[in-house]
């Protein structure tokens, strides 16, 4: 079943596989550039690609050489990439990633600010090109005017991403940045609207995807979830598994094309229950994705027990840029080269081999 065709709202994608979103810090000074378009290229005969993390606002840029999408000098350099993956068959959603609280100061643009749900820091370190490694900035806590903007913002991105040729859109609500910094109880402290409660934690996703939906319509929406993730000071909360489900019905009712789930459990975070993964893929009712450690015989299993109707890999894709080819045919794949994986420039990014024919 990997390798038949899927139908994904307006698209066809050639196969069931996706190509994970994955940060690779190659857009120096945040612009999408010519080597990426090979990078994406190199990668196109996966069913869709999602992109790297990538920021509706200045103020989301948290790491070192992320790309950036909210100017049109950006969109142009988009545009190449998006031509040179459709040129090859392919098929890209750019993942809209707000690094929030997740960030340094450093590694943000002049006049751009960290902020937040609220007050507190991030524990930990993150790279800085300037001052090597720091440990994370104060937040600013958002005001209503701060949410309305950042609302504004991906509304922005998401009709940039579709001038730039983008398939579609990926919001990012996974992985402890700004969207389930909101979501997680454990990070969200919040009394207003937009915290206290289960309805008050999912409000700003529901907004942010309502708002994209209204600019560039429901089938070029998709949205990535890690309930049970533990990255950047997350982790399960009382209650979570009945909020996420309200959040799937709310998404399911604004018609997104696809719910992407995360479950880190193969990189040794907690894994996401097995009964709760099936109500959520029911509370959704849409085209699901799994992702986390797959390999051909786990997919190929996961879809035929009808668990999940796409399948994406990540670190696979990294080092096997014709990895769909080495599912097919059971090919050895290479494994990829850790200390490459943020690094700038071609090295461990578009130089690995494809398959000897
Ligand atoms: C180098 C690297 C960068 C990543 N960057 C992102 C990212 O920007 N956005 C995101 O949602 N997940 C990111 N991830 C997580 C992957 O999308 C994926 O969920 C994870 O690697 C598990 O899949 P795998 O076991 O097939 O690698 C990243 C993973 C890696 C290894």
């Amino acid at each position: 079943m990997l390798f038949e065709s899927f139908a994904l709202g307006g698209i066809t994608l050639a196969n069931r596989t996706v190509m994970a979103p994955m940060t690779r810090s190659r857009a120096l000074n945040n612009q999408p550039s010519e080597l990426m378009a090979q990078y994406y290229a190199q990668r196109a005969s996966a069913g869709l690609i999602v992109t790297e993390g990538t920021s509706p606002s200045p103020n989301g840029l948290g790491y070192a050489r992320i790309p950036g999408l909210f100017n049109q000098e950006q969109a142009s350099g988009w545009q190449q990439i998006t031509q040179a993956v459709h040129q090859v068959g392919g098929k890209i959603f750019v993942q809209l990633m707000h690094t929030g609280r997740v960030s340094q100061q450093a590694n943000l643009p002049a006049g751009a600010k960290v902020m937040g749900p609220g007050a507190e820091v991030c524990a930990g370190e993150v790279w800085t090109d300037a001052n090597g490694m720091q440990p994370y900035s104060a937040p600013t806590p958002m005001a209503d005017s701060d949410i309305a903007q950042v609302i504004a913002e991906y509304v922005q991105s998401a009709k940039l991403a579709v001038q730039a040729g983008f398939d579609g859109i990926e919001l990012h609500a996974a992985n402890g940045y700004l969207l389930e910094q909101f979501l997680n109880a454990n990070v969200n402290q919040r009394q207003d609207g937009y915290g206290g409660s289960a309805e008050g934690r999912n409000r700003l996703v529901l907004e942010v995807a309502a708002a994209c939906v209204k600019a560039i319509g429901a089938d070029k929406v998709g949205i990535r979830i890690s309930p049970y993730g533990v990255f950047n000071g997350t982790g399960a909360f009382e209650g979570v598994e009945e909020q996420f489900l309200a959040l799937a019905r709310g998404l399911s009712a604004l018609g997104l094309v696809y719910l992407h789930l995360v479950d880190h459990s193969a990189m040794g975070a907690p894994p996401v229950p097995a009964a709760f993964k099936k109500d959520l893929r029911a509370a959704f009712g849409g085209t699901f994705i799994a992702v986390g450690g797959f390999d051909a015989q786990s997919a190929q299993q996961v879809l035929q027990a009808k668990d999940a109707d796409l399948i994406a890999f990540g670190r696979p894709f990294i080092s096997n840029p014709d990895l769909v080819t080495r599912l097919k045919t059971g090919t050895a794949s290479t494994p990829p080269d850790m200390s490459t994986f943020y690094t700038p420039g071609e090295k461990g990014y578009t130089d690995y081999p494809l398959a000897a024919a």
